[in-house]
């Protein structure tokens, strides 16, 4: 598989990274399976994929500990990415930026994930009771102490709160430049897709410009854009999507020919649509990684293989000529 750079650090990985929440976090616990799971990062590590993103607050924690046993034996292969800074309680998830906290959190990670260090550290939410300087700082020292190889900040939640007429990454700029005073970032996880293409108008530019690599969360549109899902199927009650309104059975409906297109391209390539998916998220620029997620086997090998679905201009200008989605995503 190709390689890529991640930010300053000038870490190499397999352009395809893995997404590992859904293996114990969001979407449905009904098909979440320890065993499944460790085949499908096994499977993703013979593929070629590097990148294993995954979180403290997933599960909360059983999905570093997964993370942890499938790389037991092959952690050569791997490139570590977790997160910390978000406490889920009873009933909120809440940040935590204290410096205390932080390196509390990375020495969890660290017995969870069964290694000597982390490849890439990631602020998850900055807690707006701390100044994003003192948790930067405090993350900092971690590489200094051998804990942490790269920062990385996470940026997915952008558009919650955003002000009218603000573009959506405002303050995730401005939240970099004052990190960026402190400690490099590495790289920046916010959300890319098809139908999710505003981080391309001024966050993909602001990092290309820095040498700072893009994480691409939830590339596959949380699976509506891989043309398996059906209008009006429905989601079981513990998956997020049964309350989403891009997944009501008329949003679904109505954003149809955003999933044909990705599928005429897909037949012309002998591909899949979610592989076209990645395939468009990995030509906007050499400073991005998707991290689709899974916890299905066949699904990563699929999913690895859009790095070598090679799209041609046509194709990307068919594909951002698509319908803008509808149906308000946060
Ligand atoms: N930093 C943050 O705040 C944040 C927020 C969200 C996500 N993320 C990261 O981004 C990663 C990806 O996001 P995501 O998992 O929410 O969304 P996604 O990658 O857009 O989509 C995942 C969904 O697509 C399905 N899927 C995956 N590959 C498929 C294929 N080839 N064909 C058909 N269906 C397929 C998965 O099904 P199965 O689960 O059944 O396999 C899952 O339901 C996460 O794992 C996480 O690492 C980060």
């Amino acid at each position: 598989m190709e390689r890529r750079t991640i930010g300053s650090a000038a870490l190499a990985v397999g352009a395809v990274g893995l997404g590992c929440m859904p293996m114990s976090w969001a979407y449905s616990t009904s098909q979440q399976r320890g065993d499944r799971s460790l085949r499908t990062v096994h499977a993703a590590l013979d593929a070629g994929v590097q990148l294993l993103d995954t979180a403290d607050m997933y599960g909360p924690f059983t999905n570093e500990l997964l993370v942890g046993r499938a790389v037991k034996g092959r952690r050569s292969e791997a490139f570590l990415s977790t997160k910390c800074g978000l406490l889920v309680g009873d009933q909120h998830i809440v940040a935590n930026g204290r410096p205390g906290y932080v390196r509390r959190a990375c020495d969890a990670s660290l017995r969870r994930l069964q290694t000597d260090v982390i490849d890439l550290y990631q602020l998850h939410r900055a807690d707006p009771e701390v100044p994003v300087e003192e948790t930067w700082g405090a993350m900092a020292d971690l590489v200094t102490a051998g804990k942490v190889r790269a920062l990385g900040l996470s940026a997915v939640g952008a558009r919650a709160g955003r002000r009218p007429g603000a573009r959506m990454h405002d303050g995730t700029i401005r939240q970099l430049e004052r990190v960026q005073q402190v400690f490099p970032v590495s790289a920046v996880q916010a959300e890319l897709s098809v139908w999710s293409p505003e981080a391309l108008e001024d966050l993909l530019p602001w990092c290309a410009a820095r040498g700072v690599g893009i994480l691409a969360a939830m590339p596959l549109g949380n699976g509506y854009l891989t043309g398996t899902l059906k209008p009006g199927q429905g989601f079981e009650p513990d998956d997020p999507r049964a309350r989403h309104p891009r997944f009501t059975a008329e949003m679904m409906a109505a954003n149809q020919p955003v999933v044909a297109g990705l599928r005429r391209i897909a037949e012309q390539h002998g591909a899949t649509p979610a592989q076209v998916a990645l395939a468009w998220v990995l030509r906007q620029g050499r400073h991005v990684v998707p991290v689709p997620g899974t916890k299905r086997e066949q699904w990563a090998v699929e999913n690895a293989g859009a790095a070598a679905v090679a799209l041609t201009d046509g194709d990307l200008a068919e594909i951002d000529g698509l319908p803008r989605a509808r149906g308000s995503w946060y």
